[in-house]
């Protein structure tokens, strides 16, 4: 199939996207007609056209534009685990749109996380190894829960050297707390306290171990 993106670049251009601090997602400005906003992250908002429902196009802030997560997906190519990219141009790049609910969607809203889901991310985190790349960011909302099967999507940081271990810290969370919630809604205003609090979790604890005790007796979420 043939596109103009440059189309898409051009009705995409009346929207303005600002870069938050402190882990806030960008701000958008303006609106462009037949497109809709379908996620926002702390580097770019992403939008999908009502007429080609198949794309997502993520936009970048100003100051934020990554050109080498085009690079990284180059590398990944055509994975399961993983979206697609047909393209880089001006500040968006042009992504294959994957449904489904982040993972943090998921807990907002009560829907089941099989274990596959983690089994799914431990695999795909060994296949980007393998192409030598670096798994990293991994966390609530760059992980899509599809068919009851995770796809990863925002490879930005893969390219960046070293570990920050929120992957290895969820799988944790997700062992020793996710059997006391499972599929019980959660509120959104605990899961932005506790997103909060772990954005700086060791100022409360040495250990991570130690910050999930505090973090659930806080909570009144008791093993
Ligand atoms: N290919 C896609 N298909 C569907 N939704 C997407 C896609 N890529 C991103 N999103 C949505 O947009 C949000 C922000 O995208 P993301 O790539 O994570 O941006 P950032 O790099 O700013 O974190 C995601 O959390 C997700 O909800
Ligand atoms: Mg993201």
């Amino acid at each position: 199939m043939e596109h103009n993106w440059e189309t898409v670049v051009n009705d995409l251009a009346q929207i303005k996207v600002t870069a938050s601090f402190d882990n806030e997602p960008v701000l958008i400005e303006g609106a462009a007609k037949g497109f809709r906003c379908i996620g926002v992250g702390t580097d770019a908002a992403v939008f999908q056209s009502l007429a080609v429902p198949e794309y997502a196009y993520k936009v970048y802030a100003e100051g934020k534009l990554d050109k080498l997560e085009a690079e990284v997906y180059a590398r990944i190519g055509s994975s399961a685990y993983f979206s697609y990219c047909y393209g880089a141009y001006d500040r968006l790049l042009v992504l294959k749109y994957e449904e489904g609910p982040t993972l943090f969607d998921c807990l907002l809203q009560g829907i089941h996380i099989p274990e596959q889901v983690i089994q799914d991310v431990e695999d795909a985190r060994g296949y980007i190894r393998q192409i030598g790349l670096n798994p990293r960011d991994i966390h609530l909302k760059n992980i899509l829960l599809q068919n009851g099967r995770a796809k990863l999507i925002d490879v930005s940081e893969y390219i960046k050297p070293g570990n920050d271990f929120r992957w290895e810290h969820l799988k944790k969370t997700y062992e020793e707390y996710y059997p006391i919630i499972k599929g019980t809604p959660m509120p959104f205003w605990l899961l932005e306290t506790i997103r909060k609090w772990y954005h700086h979790w060791n100022r409360y604890s040495s250990t991570f171990d130690g910050f999930m005790r505090i973090v659930s007796e806080q909570l009144n979420y008791r093993k």
